[in-house]
């Protein structure tokens, strides 16, 4: 098996495993190359739940919020605007290791956050945010919903600034956060809930 295969020791202690836990998901948010740069997120919809395949876009330890961008016209950006309720799950298949994170949203659009990140996104990342209709509109055609005059030669940081109208960050405040390793000497799971100020009101180990 190789090393990136090599499922991860569960560290002994409830104390170790929340600080690698989050020190794994701050690096996943910081890097495309590291493990959990990408999760799913789930809101809850009219019809019941609905989750989707995300980017982590930060976490932040101290404060116990993790983050991702979207574009504010789709589906669940309306959904967690009328049920902040929100859960994550984020996979590394090289070390085997999961994590489960329950929170609430806050929905960044207009305000400082939001302008923030927008000016940290690199060129290619805004492309998304220039689709005319809103994501999951119906077409008559295939289509990648970008405006016609979108090609390679107008792809500019000026031209990406259109934007900006539609870019939202999507902050959740976890309340509980689970890890779970996958291990052949025996599985790992343990559980950490948060008060609203972010300190830790509880860690327990869970039977996986
Ligand atoms: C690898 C991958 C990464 C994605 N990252 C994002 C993302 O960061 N933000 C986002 O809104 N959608 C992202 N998507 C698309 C979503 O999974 C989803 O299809 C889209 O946002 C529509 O979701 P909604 O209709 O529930 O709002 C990603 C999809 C994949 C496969």
């Amino acid at each position: 098996m190789s090393a990136a295969r090599e499922a991860r020791l569960p560290p002994a202690t409830l104390d170790a495993i929340e600080a690698e836990a989050w020190t794994l998901l701050e690096a996943g948010g910081r890097s495309f190359r590291a493990p959990f740069h990408s999760g799913q997120i789930a809101s809850i919809g009219a019809d019941g739940p609905n989750v989707r395949t995300v980017i982590l876009r930060g976490a932040d330890a101290a404060g116990r919020r993790i983050w991702c961008h979207t574009d504010r016209r789709s589906p669940k950006f309306a959904e967690l605007a009328a049920d902040p309720r929100v859960a994550w799950t984020l996979y590394d298949e090289g070390s085997r290791l999961q994590f489960r994170a329950w929170g609430h949203a806050r929905l960044h659009h207009d305000d400082a956050v939001a302008d923030e990140r927008w000016a940290a996104t690199v060129l290619n990342s805004r492309r998304v945010y220039q689709v005319q209709d809103a994501p999951g509109s119906t077409s008559a055609v295939p289509t990648a919903g970008t405006p016609p005059e979108l090609d390679d030669s107008r792809w500019t940081i000026d031209f990406s600034e259109r934007g900006r109208a539609h870019f939202a960050v999507v902050e959740t405040v976890v309340h509980r956060l689970e890890a779970l390793y996958l291990h052949h000497a025996g599985h790992r799971r343990a559980s950490f809930r948060y008060g609203a100020d972010g300190h830790r009101t509880a860690a327990d180990w869970r039977v996986p």
